[in-house]
């Protein structure tokens, strides 16, 4: 088994900027599980499925092919707000299981280890992973940095609509009963309210080796 680092937290926390940065930091591969989400989201908008039907939401969950996700248009509001209403049906979530847990035990590349960020990495897919990283910030930080991304995007979001966007989905996403975003007992909180990405880094590393010790010194590796 690979060495898996989970993250998890809730929307615009920052959680996917330092997975990737500790993926490369090690050397380890890096799945952003919310683009799983995002991806049957979108397959359920453009192919008109009910998002009330669970059972048609996981065929297209199954449906999913990995190697499109990239597509910046998984990455609008509406995508996510899409993505945080199917992903509450435990049905979709098991049609994406197989994938994250093939993605854990062999890392692409040939990565030694793997990085995975999400809401239930830590709780659900990878229990037993080395270190846990649970990855918060307040809620009105978190509309700021989003708001922020979606003006340098250059779309005309409003702050107001964004925090209670962000609002929504926490409650949404924390009171699912299938994988609800929770810290795992074993999760080290990073709150990131007022530290910038390289604070937050530092600290996140600081915890990841205590649990896995200092990355390769193989420049290659890193
Ligand atoms: O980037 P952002 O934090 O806005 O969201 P995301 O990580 O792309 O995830 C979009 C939605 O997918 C979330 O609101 C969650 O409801 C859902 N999700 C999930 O249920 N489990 C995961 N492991 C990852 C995402």
């Amino acid at each position: 088994m690979s060495v898996v680092i989970a993250v998890d937290g809730p929307a615009a926390s920052g959680k996917g900027t330092l997975a990737r940065r500790l993926a490369r930091h090690y050397g380890f591969a890096h799945l952003d599980t919310g683009r799983l989400y995002r991806g049957v989201a979108w397959r359920v908008i453009q192919t008109g499925t009910d998002p009330q039907q669970e059972a048609a939401c996981a065929a297209q969950a199954g449906a999913l092919d990995a190697h499109t996700l990239d597509s910046p248009d998984l990455r609008t509001e509406a995508v996510g707000r899409m993505a945080s209403q199917i992903s509450a049906f435990p049905a979709v979530r098991q049609a994406l299981l197989d994938y994250q847990h093939r993605f854990m035990a062999h890392p692409p590349g040939g990565a030694r280890g793997a990085v995975l960020d999400g809401r239930d990495i830590g709780t659900v897919i990878a229990p037993g992973a080395r270190a846990k990283l649970f990855v918060t910030a307040s809620v009105e930080e978190r509309a700021r940095r989003r708001h922020k991304e979606l003006l340098d995007q250059g779309s005309g979001a409003i702050y107001a609509a964004v925090l209670q966007d962000l609002r929504d989905r926490d409650a949404r996403d924390s009171s699912r009963a299938a994988a609800p975003l929770v810290q795992a007992a074993d999760a080290f909180l990073l709150d990131t309210t007022s530290m910038d990405a390289d604070a937050a880094f530092a600290a996140a590393l600081a915890f990841v080796t205590s649990r896995l010790g200092p990355a390769p010194a193989d420049p290659a590796r890193r």
